[in-house]
């Protein structure tokens, strides 16, 4: 598959930051952790991240703790017209858990260092990873503050958090600087998709009554590329009651998906994944370029069929839980 040109790509407005982003956007973490995971070495990253620039993407998210990603992506990007591409990075406010940064500088110095590795002078967004409800007030008076620090300095342009998806299903987290602070928050990471819509209930209508952007990540994952574990997660939701039993095949219960204009359940997802109006980028966490291209073309028409939609709804929408 050629796409010599970003006629395929889709563009939204990112809430209030009004970066004008594409939907879908290159991830350097997850579990290829920008290929650092399968062996892939920079010539072949910075070709990756130069193709992904020429399909059309212009955002690119990582963090201090992706491994070596962020001086990896500093080094593909060298050269490359600044304008060309958003930058997002994270900072680990509790990197052991509950263990908090006590000295609210960490912020800037993990911030500079991120901007030495990516070879910058400033990034579009810095996110808290992984902000917990009940952290939220000690970020808030701890971080907050160094935070618009360095967007007066124009170190950074906008500010938000991630939310930690394995501890906080529900966007417990989300909901917390929703309701308490919203005026505070350019951009709000999460997870929504297919198998983890939830957040359609609260957080995404809640973010775009703000006009919060959402980045959408890990959408696909594991479970949705590996059919074994697809097959265990739907018999064990059927064994909780969380789905009727009769409700899908044991075998390939996604394969339904599949059609003319929908070429696996991947492509499905990453579908699914654009369609709410709430998502400003899908972020795809593939290190493979053959992948990235299926998954551009999967966006060209970011929707699935109505029917396909309403059934994925009705059966997944009242889960709250990680898959
Ligand atoms: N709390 C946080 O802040 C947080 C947490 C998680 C993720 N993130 C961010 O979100 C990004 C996206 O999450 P994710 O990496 O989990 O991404 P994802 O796009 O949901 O899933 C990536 C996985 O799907 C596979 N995949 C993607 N397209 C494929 C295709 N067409 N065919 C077969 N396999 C395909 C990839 O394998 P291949 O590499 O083989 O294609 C990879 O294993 C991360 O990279 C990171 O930047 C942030």
């Amino acid at each position: 598959m050629t796409l010599d040109n970003t006629k395929n790509m889709h563009y939204r407005t990112l809430g209030k930051t009004g970066l004008n982003v594409s939907l879908l956007s290159l991830g350097t973490g997850g579990p290829s952790m920008f290929g650092q995971n399968n062996g892939l070495e920079q010539k072949q990253q910075t070709e990756l991240v130069r193709r992904c620039l020429d399909m059309g993407i212009n955002l690119i998210d990582t963090h201090e703790r992706y491994k070596d990603s962020e001086e990896i992506l500093g080094k593909a990007l060298k050269g490359v017209s600044r304008d060309a591409y958003n930058l997002v990075t994270k900072w680990a406010y509790a990197p052991g858990g509950d263990d908090f940064e006590s000295d609210p500088e960490a912020l800037s110095r993990s911030v500079e260092r991120s901007l030495r590795r990516l070879g910058t002078d400033h990034v579009e967004v810095l996110l808290f990873h992984g902000l917990m409800p009940e952290h939220h007030d000690l970020v808030l008076e701890r971080y907050v503050p160094v935070l618009q620090r360095l967007k007066d300095e124009g170190k950074v342009r906008f500010g938000g958090f991630s939310l930690r998806f394995v501890d906080d299903p529900s966007h417990e987290g989300a909901l917390t600087a929703l309701e308490r602070t919203p005026e505070l928050w350019d951009v709000i990471m999460l997870k929504f998709g297919i198998l983890n819509q939830y957040a359609s209930k609260h957080a995404l209508p809640l973010a775009m009554e703000h006009n919060i952007g959402i980045l959408n990540m890990a959408a696909v994952r594991f479970k949705l590329p590996d059919p074994k574990l697809l097959a265990e997660t739907i018999a064990d939701w059927k064994a909780r009651g969380l789905i009727p039993s009769d409700a899908l095949p044991d075998d390939d219960p996604l394969g339904w998906l599949v059609d003319d204009d929908v070429d696996s359940v991947i492509s499905a997802a990453y579908k699914f994944a654009a369609e709410h109006p709430a998502i400003g980028s899908v972020i795809s966490g593939t290190s493979s370029i053959e992948h990235m291209e299926r998954n551009i073309s999967a966006m060209e028409r970011p929707y699935l069929p109505q029917e396909a939609r309403f059934r994925l709804e009705r059966l997944f929408g009242h889960i709250a839980e990680y898959a």
